[in-house]
């Protein structure tokens, strides 16, 4: 496994709140090694994937649960926004009418209820796939500052319940992102969803981690796979 390290800092100006998950989406899928005609993106969002795409195809199929994400995906003729959540059963089942022929999903699968369900899910499709997922060490000095327990699932059990369904190459990349003052920091960390809107901090104990926080900068760790379901070696 390929491991590697990005710094970027953080333009308040530009209200760029998905800096990361931006960079995520480029990278997965400049890191393709073929150019699908028609794609599934689980947890589209506003469309980062979309946008990163530069051959032709045929028809792009976004999927998201939030539909004031999907109402701002970019919209054209062979594109289809579709609402669906990825942690019900029912969604797999209706993608089964749906042609696809590769599945792609950046910074959403770190979200799923039960990674090893939506697995099994995405390998029954028999499509090759490219994930990006956040992990553990997200955030990891914060958590440990506030002693709290990542919310996010680590690599290696990623690897692990991965490596049931598909042949995958994998990477880790490490991103640090660096703020003027901890004031903008913590304001990032609330208005750009990488907490999952989860609120595990009151008022008070948020002003006590943000004199305690050591850093100006966040960590993220993403976890980047591409792969093809093992049924295809059968
Ligand atoms: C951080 S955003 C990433 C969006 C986009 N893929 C990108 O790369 O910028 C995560 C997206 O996953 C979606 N999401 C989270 N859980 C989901 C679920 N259970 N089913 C469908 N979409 C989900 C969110 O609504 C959000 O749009």
């Amino acid at each position: 496994m390929k491991v590697a390290q990005e710094f970027s800092r953080y333009a308040p100006y530009y209200n760029n709140y998905n800096v990361i998950q931006n960079k995520v989406a480029k990278k997965l899928v400049s890191d393709m090694r073929v150019k699908p005609k028609k794609i599934l993106d689980l947890g589209c969002g506003r469309g980062a994937i979309y946008n990163e795409i530069s051959w032709e195809l045929e028809s792009f199929l976004g999927v998201d649960f939030a539909k004031g994400m999907l109402e701002q995906h970019p919209q054209a003729k062979n594109i289809t926004c579709k609402y669906g959540d990825f942690n019900k059963e029912a969604f797999f089942e209706d993608l089964k009418d749906e042609n696809f022929d590769y599945i792609i999903s950046a910074s959403a699968l770190q979200w799923s209820d039960d990674l090893d369900f939506v697995f099994k899910s995405l390998a029954s499709f028999e499509v090759p796939l490219s994930l990006a997922i956040f992990t553990c060490k997200t955030f990891d000095t914060l958590y440990k500052t506030a002693k709290l327990k990542p919310l996010l699932r680590c690599s290696d059990s990623i690897i692990e319940n991965a490596k049931v369904y598909f042949d995958a190459s994998y990477e880790l990349v490490s991103y640090t992102l660096e703020f003027e003052s901890k004031k903008e920091l913590f304001r990032y960390i609330k208005r750009s969803g990488v907490s999952g809107n989860r609120g595990v901090l009151d008022y008070k104990q948020t002003k006590a981690l943000m004199q305690e926080y050591p850093h100006k900068s966040l960590e993220f760790e993403v976890l980047f796979m591409h792969s093809i379901p093992k049924m295809f070696f059968f």
